[in-house]
């Protein structure tokens, strides 16, 4: 897939709370990790007191919060969303932390240009508590994934995959805290892989370029 260079591929990051994976992608975006005509165009948050928008805000990054407890049903709240977030017009939209579930409509939307990083190896342990649920259910290698979104909870077409041991002393937030440095990682490899044009929603990742879809520890 040819990308064009002049125009700018602006990418929105929606988080919910502390926002350490959108850091970590500012932070490579500044480093210059991604293409050169890349910009971070807003933050956007359903929750005022996420820590990550001070972040955001000190870095001079747009900043948008859309509370979900205004409205009455989730649609509703999902084409409010569509509206604030499209007024920047993204090449990709990044769900960073964002803990709500999204409606079928909000996922059409953005089809093929929705990513989302969840705290488990998957398909093993979609949804919450995945690094209790790794710990008593005794795996020995755990991780997170970043996915391209579907309808289906958690189960969208795998971008890539990082993997950590799990250790005979551990407890929920020491290996969360493993996993999340890998998450800082990988989250902005996949976003990368995605503005170069060298994947997308429909491609076969696992044909290409082994070393750039997983990273083990
Ligand atoms: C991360 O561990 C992310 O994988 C997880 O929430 C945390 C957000 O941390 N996401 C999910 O569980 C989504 N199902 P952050 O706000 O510091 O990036």
């Amino acid at each position: 897939m040819q990308q064009n260079q002049t125009q700018t591929q602006n990418i929105v990051i929606l988080i919910s709370g502390r926002g350490s994976n959108m850091e970590a992608i500012v932070k490579s975006w500044q480093h210059q990790m991604f293409p050169q005509n890349t910009k971070i165009a807003a933050v956007i948050s359903n929750n005022a007191d996420a820590a990550g928008l001070n972040f955001a805000k000190q870095h001079n990054i747009a900043t948008e919060v859309l509370s979900h407890k205004n409205f009455a049903s989730r649609q509703e709240y999902d084409q409010s969303l569509i509206k604030i977030i499209d007024k920047y017009t993204p090449k990709l939209v990044v769900l960073a932390g964002f803990m709500r579930i999204l409606s079928p409509e909000f996922v059409q939307h953005y089809q093929q240009r929705l990513m989302n990083i969840h705290p488990s190896l998957l398909p093993s342990l979609t949804g919450l508590h995945t690094h209790k649920r790794a710990i008593e259910s005794g795996l020995k290698i755990h991780g997170c994934t970043v996915h391209f979104v579907t309808a289906e909870l958690d189960a969208g077409p795998i971008i890539i995959q990082g993997a950590v041991p799990v250790l005979p002393n551990d407890n929920e937030d020491i290996l969360a805290a493993r996993v999340l440095k890998i998450e800082h990682k990988i989250y902005s490899k996949a976003i990368q892989l995605f503005l170069q044009g060298k994947i997308n929603a429909n491609s076969d990742s696992n044909n290409q370029n082994a070393d750039e879809f997983l990273i083990a520890f």
